[in-house]
């Protein structure tokens, strides 16, 4: 008996599967696809424990990374102004943290923070 065509169909199914897979994982990762956020983002109840868990370990102190001091609201706001701290989170090829980009969640949450006026508290 010939076993071919049916080799053939399974790697072809095995091989849709895989992309498919591939799709959603890709579509999960696009801040655009969530919910906006409707209630108020402010440093200290939502900014700060992002930052701290994920940035601070190297932006902080005399040998902070790139020079780039990231312990306080007066830090993250004035990095978040000038551009390079909303750019790097969503660079998906040059990610902060370099480890790779935070989730799709996190991340909406710091341009929520932006878009609603660096709320201290
Ligand atoms: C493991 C260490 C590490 C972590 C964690 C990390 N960074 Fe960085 N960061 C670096 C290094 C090293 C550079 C300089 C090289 C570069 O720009 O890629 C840098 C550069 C940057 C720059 C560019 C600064 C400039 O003036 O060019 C920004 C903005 C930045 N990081 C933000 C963040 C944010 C926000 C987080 C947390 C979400 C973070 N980083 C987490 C190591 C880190």
């Amino acid at each position: 008996m010939n076993k071919t065509p049916y080799t053939y169909l399974i790697c072809l199914c095995a091989l849709v599967l895989y992309a498919n897979c591939t799709t959603n994982t890709l579509d999960e990762g696009d801040v655009t696809d969530l919910p906006p956020i409707v209630e108020a983002v402010t440093y200290d109840d939502d900014v700060a424990p992002i930052i701290n868990t994920n940035c601070v370990g190297c932006h902080s102190g005399p040998s902070a990374n790139a020079g780039l001091q990231l312990d306080g609201y007066a830090n993250v706001r004035a990095a978040a102004e000038q551009g390079n701290l909303v750019n790097r989170i969503n660079n998906a090829s040059n990610p902060m943290p370099p480890s790779g980009q935070l989730p799709p969640e996190t991340r909406q949450i710091i341009d929520q923070w932006v878009a609603d006026g660096f709320l201290e508290n």
